[in-house]
C-alpha cells in the first residue's frame, strides 16, 4: 500500500519507499564492511521489523542467518513501560554468537535496553543493534546503537512495519499519524 493511499490518515509523509530503499543499501555496505567473514545472526524484533529484517537481509551480500523474537512492554496505547515480556523466544542458542539485533524504532529505548541485556546474558560473541528509526528519546538512555536508518522527530509514526492498532504496517513508507486517528 501507498502512503498516498492513506493520506487522510496521515499529517505527513515523512520517508519514501525509495529513501527507505537507498538507506538500507547503505547501511547494508556498513554491515558487510563491519561483518566480513563473521557469521551473522540477524535477530529481529517482531513484528514491527519484518520489513527491516526482509528488506535488509536480501541487500546484504554476506550469508547471514536469521531468528526472531517477539516481546511485549506492558503499557497501553502509544507508550512503552520498559517491563518486558518475551512472547516470543529465539530458536537459536546464542552462545559464541554474533548478534546483530533489527528494530523498525527506538523511542524510549526501554525495551532495548531489556533486550540488551537479555540477550547479553546468554553469552553471546557480540550483540550489536540496527534499528531503521530512530526517536529524540531515545538519546536519554545510555544505548550504543551501530546502525540507525534516520532520526526522526518524537512524533507517532506508521508504515514500513509499524502499525497503529495492527494497521498501516503494510505501507511502503513511513508517515506522521494523524492524532485524530487515536484521539
Ligand atoms: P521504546 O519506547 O521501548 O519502544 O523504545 C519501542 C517500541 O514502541 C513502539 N513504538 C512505536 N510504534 N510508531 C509505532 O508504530 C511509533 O512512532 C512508535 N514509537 C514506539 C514500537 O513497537 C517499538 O518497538
Ligand atoms: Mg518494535
Amino acid at each position: 500500500m501507498e502512503l498516498t493511499d492513506v493520506s487522510d490518515d496521515l499529517t505527513e509523509i515523512l520517508i519514501s519507499e525509495e529513501q527507505i530503499r537507498s538507506r538500507i543499501a547503505e547501511l547494508a555496505r556498513a554491515i558487510e564492511a563491519d561483518y566480513a567473514g563473521t557469521d551473522v545472526l540477524l535477530v529481529g524484533v517482531l513484528k514491527g521489523a519484518v520489513m527491516v529484517m526482509a528488506d535488509l537481509a536480501r541487500e546484504l551480500k554476506i550469508p547471514v542467518t536469521m531468528d526472531w523474537m517477539a516481546v511485549s512492554s506492558y503499557g497501553s496505547g502509544t507508550q512503552s513501560s520498559g517491563v518486558v515480556r518475551i512472547l516470543k523466544d529465539l530458536d537459536t542458542d546464542l552462545s559464541g554468537r554474533t548478534v546483530l539485533i533489527v528494530e523498525d524504532i527506538i523511542d524510549s529505548g526501554l525495551t532495548l535496553s531489556w533486550l540488551l541485556s537479555n540477550l547479553n546474558s546468554r553469552g553471546p560473541a557480540s550483540v550489536e543493534i540496527c534499528t531503521l528509526l530512530r526517536k529524540p528519546e531515545a538519546a536519554r538512555v545510555d544505548i550504543d546503537v551501530k546502525y540507525v536508518g534516520f532520526e526522526i522527530p518524537n512524533r507517532f509514526v506508521v508504515g514500513y512495519g509499524l502499525d497503529y492498532d495492527e494497521k498501516y504496517r503494510n505501507l511502503r513508507g513511513v508517515g506522521i499519524l494523524s492524532p485524530g486517528v487515536y484521539t
